[in-house]
């Protein structure tokens, strides 16, 4: 056994049994939803299927809620209610993934698990770690039980990806189409410009680079964690640039994530992408990421925070040593030629009471701590939703507008828009310290942390002709590593 690992592995331990007190004394701990146990998260990586269980990686830096060393985590699951924390999985143990085993994917072929991820490399020495200084080497691990994730091999390294390009090329997301492997990775080259790779490989060992995608018109310096997948007959490209300027109500994060349909031949020169949209308008997702289940479903999982935020708004769970969250899954659809997310069936056994209002005008209630609300509009009119005296949902039937604002208990968060012509329903869930709105069965989301009181549960909704039920949450039952 690689000495590094078997250290990183007692030390993860320790550091869990260490904090877990301070980190579990904090209210905002979310009750459905999956957290670092310690430390911090970013994306969802490598998830799949495999023998019967749900495989939930993400990255995973234990030792720091405002991140550090990347590892990956894993939680696993049957039903996506019930879950083992299965602790840190893939360490950066090895010279070429020593500053970080970075995101990557699961492909499940022949009862094993090929996993492709990006080994992070900082050289000693005078540099920007954009044109140089940095290796971002492909390395994959097959794990034939789905425990043991040490069978490391390196794939690739700078040398091998095309010229032009700088050190950033990383998030391998692999799928296979007619026998033949296919691998997507993010991209920066030299001229600042953000793309796709397109590798194609026969025994997923030996890769060739066979296309480049990118948009005709410059978006963005860099694509992180490319997604290509197929949906009711459509390609889709998934993706997250960096460097996007805000324009209006769209782009206000830092960084976004969304999606463009693809037309034509996506292996060839022969291609076109359509415009980018948006997954979601909310403050804090990014770097999503799809599998296909048994059930022949393309359930998506976000990053329920972002990158480089600090200096806009801030999650006061650092000080519990812990920070983000993946989302809820969501099952993706195609409704009139746009991508619509759908929460995955399971969560409906979450829930527990249930509260039914007609509101003519107005509903003042002491909701619950953690909560569904299903709100439909009998016709496309004005409302306004307070939750827990702080997140503020509203639409306003003249400009066409549906907005999602906080006060002080956003942490900075200030308000986030979309364009919606009619507000037919919105489905929205509630956890201790995050909100994930759907609008239109899916048509928009928005995702968000915020920070109520512990004390906090009115709702307070203004509005005319509208079915509200409102179901009370329980909790994922989750056990230890
Ligand atoms: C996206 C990202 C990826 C990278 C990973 C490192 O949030 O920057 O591009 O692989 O995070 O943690």
């Amino acid at each position: 056994m690689n000495a590094l690992n078997r250290d990183f592995k007692k030390l993860v331990k320790l550091y869990k049994n260490t904090f877990k007190e301070k980190v579990n004394e904090d209210y905002h701990r979310l009750k459905f939803h999956l957290m670092p146990p310690v430390g911090w998260l970013n994306d969802p990586n490598g998830l799949c299927e495999f023998k019967g269980k749900y495989y939930i990686f993400y990255q995973y830096s234990p030792f720091d809620s405002n991140g550090g060393t990347k590892f990956w985590g894993l939680y696993t699951t049957k039903d996506f209610i019930n879950w083992k924390d299965e602790g840190a999985k893939i360490f950066s143990d090895q010279p070429y993934d020593c500053h970080g085993a970075y995101s990557g994917s699961t492909l499940v072929h022949n009862d094993k698990m090929y996993i492709f991820y990006t080994g992070n490399v900082k050289n000693i020495g005078n540099h920007d770690y954009i044109n140089s200084g940095r290796e971002h080497n492909t390395i994959l691990i097959v794990s034939e039980d789905g425990e043991n994730f040490e069978n490391k091999t390196l794939l690739m390294r700078n040398s091998d990806y095309p010229d032009n390009l700088t050190c950033h090329v990383r998030d391998p997301k692999v799928f296979i189409e007619n026998d033949k492997f296919y691998m997507v990775q993010g991209a920066r080259d030299k001229q600042n410009v953000g793309q796709i790779l397109l590798f194609e490989s026969h025994d997923l060992k030996n890769w060739k680079f066979i296309n480049t995608i990118k948009s005709k018109e410059i978006f963005g310096y860099m694509w992180e964690c490319p997604d290509l997948i197929k949906l009711e007959n459509k390609n889709i490209l998934i993706m997250s640039p960096q460097g996007i300027e805000p324009d209006d109500i769209k782009y206000n994060n830092i960084y976004q994530t969304g999606y463009y349909f693809i037309e034509g031949d996506y292996k060839t020169s022969n291609y076109k992408l359509s415009d980018f949209n948006e997954i979601d308008r909310g403050f804090d997702f990014y770097a999503s990421q799809t599998f296909v289940d048994s059930k022949k479903r393309t359930i998506l999982i976000g990053w329920m925070g972002l990158p480089d935020i600090q200096d806009l708004y801030t999650n006061p769970t650092t000080e519990y040593h812990w920070q983000h969250a993946l989302t809820i899954p969501r099952e993706l659809k195609i409704n009139n030629n746009k991508l619509i997310q759908i929460p995955i069936c399971e969560l409906e056994s979450l829930r527990k009471t249930k509260k039914d209002f007609k509101v003519e005008k107005t509903l003042v209630d002491e909701a619950f701590d953690t909560f569904e609300i299903n709100i439909d509009f009998e016709k496309s009119n004005d409302f306004k939703l307070i939750i827990k005296k702080g997140a503020i949902l509203e639409y306003s039937s003249e400009e066409k507008l549906f907005s999602l604002s906080f006060n002080e208990i956003g942490f900075g968060r200030t308000k986030r828009s979309c364009k919606l012509e009619r507000i037919e329903n919105l489905r929205a869930f509630v956890d201790t310290s995050s909100i994930e709105i759907f609008l239109n069965n899916g048509e928009e989301v928005f995702t968000s942390r915020f920070y109520p009181d512990k004390n906090v549960r009115e709702i307070n909704l203004t509005g005319e002709n509208l079915k509200v039920e409102i179901y009370e949450m329980g909790s994922f039952n989750i056990k230890g590593d």
